[in-house]
């Protein structure tokens, strides 16, 4: 009989086998300093674009200064238990009622985390006999919460309404005999390659098809929309979106999530949501701390209208010196360009040694062989000249990756790889 570490000792997964030469750099790089649009690696200055603070407010000092007096006041533990049991406050309702007039909701109800929320509200609010229906690019907190669903699940291929209306057809199918309902759910912008989910057109389909929506916003929140409630608020159909799930891990700059509904279905959840029923409560600080974004959220719509100032001067920059950023319409800015594993590694290598440009890799098997993908986060914090200079890398890169240099810098590790 095996050991059950056998099969650890002898494969590590798909990207732990890389870790001997990636990790400390590639993954698991060390940033340091302020949360900003510039901080240090390994010593040097860098233009970070790899951090999710859209609206600039993690080192924000109004922010700052809530979060210490939050912290002074109750430390780290109050309140103590799960919020059934000992766990509950006036100010946790507090942000609740606020976060869901926020997002245009009846009610709202607060999450430790947003991957583990996400896993138990799905579970909450299916059972075996429902269908779940999902984009196959769901991220890893949806793939995990249907993974929890004891009844059937059909992937739509991404964003495609031919698959989504076909899919709802075979679930519409299925619900008949076993009785139970259906679950569609999407993302309201895909982190990775920053399309919208088409929310618009999904909402259309409920003329036909009995089905409920829930929406991952996680990067839709406090950046799309007029009053920064989301991609539903941006594609006009808000009203549509059934149950709407957003994380503090974004725009909000700081840890938590929510899910917003109808009261009803709120009231359901806050019975039956077992990551909430059997786990602490969100500490005070935190607590305190959403209240004081969310009010600048609302307050200060100069956060979010700089940010957008930063996505356009950088997408149409990449764009008129004939960059490759697919069709995002978000603040994601993917950036495709073509080379192998050896050569991404060196490119991005480049980029901060010598350019000081610090942004997220993304390689096969996460995205076709033979593609590369640096993924830009502009937030309400960076500059027009961080946009310049960064262009300016980005053209010189290019100009290295097209002539060879790369090829030719990584052809002994290319040859250690099998590329
Ligand atoms: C689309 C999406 N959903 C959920 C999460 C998880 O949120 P959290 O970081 O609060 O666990 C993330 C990442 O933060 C995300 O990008």
């Amino acid at each position: 009989m095996k050991d059950l570490f056998d099969k650890i000792y002898a494969d590590k997964g798909p990207l732990g086998k890389w870790a001997d030469k990636a990790e400390g750099y590639f993954v698991f790089p060390k940033l340091e300093g302020p949360i900003s649009n510039r901080m240090k690696f390994q010593g040097k200055d860098v233009i970070t674009w790899s951090i999710n603070d859209y609206l600039g407010l993690a080192n924000h000092p109004e922010v700052r200064k809530v979060d210490a007096e939050a912290g002074a006041k109750y430390g780290s533990a109050y309140p103590m238990g799960a919020r059934m049991m000992s766990g509950h406050t006036d100010m946790h309702e507090q942000l609740q009622n606020e976060l869901a007039a926020f997002v245009q909701k009846e009610a709202a109800y607060l999450l430790n985390f947003g991957y583990q929320g996400m896993v138990s509200t799905i579970d909450a609010l299916v059972a075996k006999d429902d269908i779940i229906v999902y984009d196959v690019d769901a991220h890893a907190c949806i793939i995990d919460g249907v993974r929890l669903h004891a009844g059937k699940r059909f992937t739509y291929r991404h964003n495609d309404m031919e698959s989504i209306e076909k899919n709802l057809m075979r679930a519409t199918k299925l619900a008949e005999k076993t009785g139970g309902g259906i679950l569609l759910i999407s993302e309201g912008v895909f982190g990775m390659r920053g399309e919208q989910g088409k929310l618009k057109e999904i909402v259309a389909l409920k003329e036909k098809f009995n089905f409920r929506l829930f929406v991952d916003d996680a990067h839709g929140f406090g950046t799309l929309g007029k009053t920064g409630a989301g991609a539903g608020e941006e594609q006009g159909v808000q009203d549509q979106i059934d149950v709407y799930f957003a994380t503090f891990a974004k725009s909000m700059a700081s840890t938590g999530a929510f899910i917003a509904a109808d009261q009803e279905i709120i009231d359901y959840l806050k019975y039956n949501l077992r990551s909430q029923m059997f786990a602490k409560s969100l500490q005070m600080q935190l607590v305190e701390g959403a209240l004081k974004r969310l009010d600048m959220l609302r307050t200060m719509p100069e956060l979010k209208a700089k940010l957008w100032e930063n996505v356009n001067a950088l997408q149409s920059g990449l764009k008129s010196r004939g960059f490759d950023i697919g069709t995002t319409q978000s603040c994601v800015t993917p950036v495709y360009l073509k080379g192998s594993i050896p050569e991404a590694m060196a490119l991005v290598k480049d980029l901060r040694e010598n350019h000081g440009v610090f942004c997220s890799i993304v390689v096969y098997p996460v995205i076709p062989k033979g593609l590369i993908l640096l993924r830009l986060i502009p937030t309400a914090s960076h500059t027009l000249q961080d946009v310049e200079e960064t262009l300016q890398a980005f053209s010189a890169i290019r100009e290295k990756l097209e002539t060879g240099v790369y090829k030719r810098l990584t052809a002994a590790m290319a040859a250690e790889m099998g590329e």
